[in-house]
């Protein structure tokens, strides 16, 4: 029998998997299904103080995928690179319907998930007065949102925009909240470490390291914004290896629960956040796209992937690649002992290799590509870029 569980300050997930905050975490009947699906637990859409209620009403349209529709065999076959643009900032909800729809939530959801409020207020005063509501509330566990990408553009000092206030807004919450509560960070800022610590120093249960970037994308037809004519939310499955690269150094640095997840498409993802260190790995995009059962499957994948490997529990596999993660000043540089050779029975002389050989050391015969191996630099990019991967790597 495969452990999936987790427990951090007291509080049991049941598997790996949580649903991020985002629009399957809209309301109370969402969280629910969220849970249903297969998620150990649930983040509600962020409640934003009265200062950037601009955020609580969306343009509509507002999503956009970018290079989705358009991946050959879709959409039986789904593309593994996209890009989610969208402009939806925080719940549509004021205060009290907030905790309203977090005790409902709770209500529906009972002991099958743990329900977690997001908090992000733009003064000391909204963060007090949320966290005084949010206390008297059946949330199970309080997330403070310091990542949102759009404050600065909303004219107001929250999230990305407001990183420098980050200590002592959450010094103002850690005051009050009585509930373990997560931090989430902005992936926009140079020094992700330093805000780790300080969350872990002002008695953070986790740091939640999923956030996405903002960004924006030109039609250049009508040299105008493509969508709703802002920045917005930009992500997608590319992201991956930069939420991961935020978890390992963090795991590296901090000892502090991870709520990993930019970026997560499959449950192969789900398995890299555990092994670069993350406790828990939440998901938005995926479950927006996917659907909410979505969760449950990938769960069921991890368990029948454990099962092979013999890994009991997911603390079996949690930060194993840590040991592994060098830095680059540790890197073996020398390319000797390296060659790339062609497969001529595969090789179809497409000049696609030649193209991308930065040393001009393929030349196309009629036989197919050659290599000079006296230019060729051993960079690998011929071996990357072949169609018919006639290019093999060999090592003496
Ligand atoms: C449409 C949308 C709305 C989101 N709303 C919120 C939010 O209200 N609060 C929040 O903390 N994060 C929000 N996020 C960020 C997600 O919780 C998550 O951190 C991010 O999307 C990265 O995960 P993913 O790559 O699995 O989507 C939102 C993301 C999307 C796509």
């Amino acid at each position: 029998m495969i452990d999936l569980s987790t427990e951090i300050s007291g509080v049991t997930f049941k598997n790996p998997v949580i649903a991020g905050s985002a629009t399957p975490t809209w309301d109370a009947a969402r969280m629910k299904r969220c849970i249903e699906g297969g998620a150990s637990g649930a983040i509600a859409k962020s409640l934003f103080g009265d200062s950037a209620a601009t955020g609580r009403k969306y343009p509509r349209p507002r999503f956009k995928l970018f290079n989705y529709r358009e991946y050959p065999g879709y959409p039986q076959v789904l593309p593994n690179s996209f890009t989610l643009h969208s402009l939806e900032e925080c719940s549509s909800f004021g205060y009290e319907k907030y905790m309203k729809d977090i005790n409902q939530t709770k209500d529906l959801v009972k002991d099958d998930g743990v329900v977690i409020a997001s908090l992000s207020g733009a003064s000391h005063e909204e963060w007090k007065m949320m966290c005084e509501m949010v206390n008297e509330t059946n949330a199970d566990w309080v997330e403070l949102n310091n990542s949102c990408p759009f404050s600065a553009d909303m004219g107001v000092k929250i999230g990305a925009g407001a990183v420098g206030l980050t200590r002592d807004f959450i010094h103002t919450c850690s005051q009050i909240i009585k509930k373990p509560f997560s931090v989430k960070l902005t992936p926009q800022t140079s020094d992700t470490i330093s805000l780790v610590k300080m969350a872990k120093e002002e008695g953070a249960s986790a740091i939640n390291l999923s956030a996405r970037l903002s960004g924006i994308m030109i039609d250049i037809e009508s040299a105008a914004p493509v969508g709703w004519g802002s920045i917005g939310g930009y992500g997608g499955p590319y992201l991956l290896g930069y939420g991961l690269r935020m978890v390992f150094q963090s795991a590296k640095e901090v000892d502090l629960p991870i709520i990993g997840g930019l970026g997560v498409w499959k449950w192969q993802d789900i398995i890299s956040y555990i092994m670069a260190g993350a406790t828990l790995v939440q998901t938005a995009a995926a479950v927006m796209i996917q659907g909410f059962d979505v969760m449950g499957k990938w769960n069921r994948s991890i368990e029948t992937w454990m099962e092979a490997k013999g890994y009991k529990s997911i603390k079996d596999i949690r930060g194993i690649a840590l040991k592994n993660i060098k830095k680059t000043s540790e890197i073996e540089r020398d390319y000797q002992g390296i060659d790339f050779n062609i497969n001529y029975d595969l090789c179809t002389a497409c000049g696609v290799c030649k193209k991308s050989c930065m040393y001009e050391a393929i030349k196309i015969t009629k036989v197919g590509a050659v290599i000079n191996k006296n230019l060729c630099d051993r960079c690998g990019m011929c071996y990357e870029v072949c169609p018919e991967r006639a290019v093999s790597i060999k090592r003496y």
